[in-house]
């Protein structure tokens, strides 16, 4: 059979700088090593959106075969997108969208069910009575405008339910240790705190911890990353009362990219699945993330030893060619 063409994948993503995006990029890595005709260039945008257009023009210079992106903020973004789809190239967009229907494929939770499933939990958390603070990601970035959206949403649904702040916390922790002690010290009243991620959730605790107030308060994030200083782990030692679930989709993601290349069937919309994780499943979903990156560890080292093998055989062929020659 003729070997398989040649492709560069540019990923353009809005920063790099976080445990989720990291876990985005090493399921982009595993799903990647399975084609050795793939170039992978990454362009990382850190949190700014300007830089995120300027390296999608460089990508059309230098060429590429497929565009993946994650958009920092939706507008900015969009325009330099559509000109990568019309110019051909096709475009998956993974996590964060752009404003506009032009793009080959989407990998990504669904954000609004999202912020519909964290209200419908507090909403049963609280029993339908109580006081809602919510701490924001990036204002104009997709997954805020929906989360926020779903929340409102699904608290519209109870009366005895009220929604009384906004925070914009910009998916960092920082900025929430900064803002929040105001907006507490101005609403006493607040018994959960919705925050869109769970670095931004932990800010919320430890604001909370600062002030007295973290027996009184609980705090709600999304990711649900395993790990040390994962999601799933904070909901174990009580520091969150649930995590809302957020595949990263790395290897989905390739993997849509790899059945438009190689013009296999594909969907448009490829939409990963959320849960809530809290006291009653956290152990469970901790097992299994656990049984999960150990299976991935032996497949590492089945891959490494294969490596060394194919290393050995070629060097032998190197000596049998040169004796032979001589
Ligand atoms: C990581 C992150 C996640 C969040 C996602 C939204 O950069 O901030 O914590 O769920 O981006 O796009």
């Amino acid at each position: 059979a003729a070997p398989p063409r040649h492709y560069t994948i540019g990923f353009s993503q809005c920063t790099t700088g976080d445990a989720w995006r990291q876990a985005m990029l090493a399921g982009m890595r595993k799903e990647l090593s399975f084609y050795p005709n793939v170039t992978f260039r990454l362009k990382d945008a850190r949190d700014n959106s300007n830089r995120q257009q300027q390296q999608i023009q460089e990508f059309l210079k230098e060429g590429i075969d497929l565009l993946i992106v994650s958009a920092n903020e939706a507008e900015p973004v969009t325009p330099v997108v559509e000109e990568a789809f019309n110019r051909g190239i096709p475009v998956v967009i993974l996590d964060r969208r752009i404003a506009s229907k032009l793009y080959t494929a989407y990998v990504g939770g669904n954000n609004l069910e999202i912020g519909q499933a964290a209200g419908r939990y507090i909403g049963s958390l609280l029993a339908g009575r109580g006081n809602v603070l919510e701490i924001e990601g990036l204002a104009g970035a997709s997954p805020a405008v929906d989360r926020h959206r779903g929340l409102a949403n699904a608290l519209a649904a109870y009366p005895g339910l009220h929604l009384v702040a906004r925070v914009q916390g910009d998916w960092k922790r920082p900025s929430v240790i900064t803002r929040l002690p105001a907006v507490l010290r101005a609403h006493p009243e607040v018994n959960v705190i919705f925050a869109h991620n769970d670095r931004m959730a932990l800010g919320a605790y430890q604001v909370c911890k600062q002030l007295g107030l973290d027996r009184r308060i609980r705090v709600v994030g999304v990711d649900g990353l395993p790990g040390l200083h994962g999601g799933i782990q904070f909901v174990q030692d009580g520091v969150l009362t649930a995590t809302l679930l957020y595949p990263p989709g790395g290897e989905e993601a390739i993997r849509t990219a790899m059945n438009i290349l190689e013009h296999r069937p594909y969907a448009k919309e490829n939409i990963l699945g959320t849960m809530v994780i809290d006291s009653t499943n956290v152990l469970t979903m901790k097992m299994q993330t656990e049984q999960l990156s150990s299976q991935q560890q032996d497949i590492q080292r089945q891959q490494r030893l294969l490596q060394q093998q194919r290393d050995t055989y070629a060097s032998q062929q190197t000596v049998l060619y040169v004796l032979a020659g001589a």
